[in-house]
C-alpha cells in the first residue's frame, strides 16, 4: 500500500538532502515544497511584481504554471518551460522567498497544488518522501511517517557554509549567520518554532553524518 514519509525542518537542517536520499532508496517520488515557494518567488521577480501586494502575489500563485519533476534522481523545478532548478537557489530568491510563503492565499493555493502531487504520487510511485515547513502538521497530517529534522544553529549554519564555493571559511559562516537567522525570524509564522507536533517524531542531526541521518530516517520508516 502506497506510503507518504512527511520530512519538516529548518534551513541547514540537511532535510533536502536526507528526504531525497531516502526516496531514492525505498523508490519513492521526491516533492520538495520549498521549491514551489521559490518557484514562485522567481516567477514574480521575474514579472517585476513588487512581493508586498498580497493580491497580485496570489493571483500569481494560481497562474502559476509550474512544473515539478519529482524523480529523486532528477528533480528538477520549471516554471513556463524553463528550467529554474539552479536559479530559484540564488540568494535573491533566498532573502525575498519568506514574502510569498508568508501570504496565505498563496500558502492555500500551494497547499492544495502539493497535497495533488502527493496523491498522484502515491497512484503511479507508490508513494513519496514530501518535505517543507508545514508537511507533517498541515499538508500531510495523515502520512504514514511524519518526521521533524532538527539541528543545532551551529550545525545548520557550518553546513549551509560548506556549500557556498570561493571565498573563506570565516566569511562563507558570516553570510549564512545573515541569511538562516533573519529567514528563520521571517518564517516565523508559518514554521511556528519547530517543536514536533502530536505524532510527530523528532530527529536531531547536530552530530549525525549525512549517511547516518539517512539511515535514522530509513530505521524510523522500517519500524
Ligand atoms: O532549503 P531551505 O531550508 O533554505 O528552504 P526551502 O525548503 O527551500 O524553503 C524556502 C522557503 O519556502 C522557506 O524559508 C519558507 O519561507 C517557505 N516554505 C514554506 O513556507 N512552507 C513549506 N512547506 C516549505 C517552504
Amino acid at each position: 500500500s502506497p506510503i507518504t514519509i512527511a520530512i519538516d525542518g529548518p534551513s541547514g537542517s540537511g532535510k533536502s538532502s536526507v528526504s531525497k536520499a531516502v526516496a531514492r532508496h525505498l523508490g519513492l517520488g521526491y516533492l520538495d515544497t520549498g521549491a514551489m515557494y521559490r518557484a514562485l518567488a522567481w516567477w514574480c521577480l521575474e514579472r517585476g511584481l513588487d512581493l508586498t501586494d498580497s493580491a497580485a502575489v496570489a493571483t500569481a500563485a494560481r497562474e502559476l504554471p509550474l512544473l515539478m519533476r519529482t524523480d529523486p534522481d532528477a528533480a528538477s523545478v520549471a516554471v513556463e518551460g524553463t528550467d529554474v532548478t539552479e536559479a530559484i537557489r540564488e540568494t535573491r530568491i533566498s532573502t525575498q522567498v519568506s514574502a510569498v510563503a508568508t501570504n496565505l492565499d498563496v500558502r492555500a493555493e500551494l497547499r492544495r497544488r502539493q497535497r495533488e502531487l502527493i496523491e498522484q504520487l502515491r497512484t503511479e510511485r507508490g508513494g513519496v518522501v514530501v518535505e517543507g515547513r508545514d508537511i507533517t502538521t498541515v499538508v500531510a497530517p495523515d502520512a504514514e511517517h511524519r518526521i521533524l529534522v532538527t539541528a543545532s544553529e551551529e550545525a545548520r549554519l557550518a553546513r549551509r557554509a560548506a556549500e557556498l564555493h570561493g571565498g573563506t571559511a570565516a566569511e562563507h559562516l558570516a553570510a549564512t549567520r545573515d541569511q538562516i537567522v533573519r529567514r528563520d525570524r521571517d518564517d516565523a509564522t508559518v514554521s511556528a518554532f519547530f517543536e514536533p507536533a502530536d505524532g510527530v517524531t523528532g530527529l536531531d542531526t547536530s552530530e549525525l553524518t549525512f549517511e547516518e541521518s539517512v539511515r535514522a530516517v530509513l530505521d524510523l520508516v522500517a519500524g
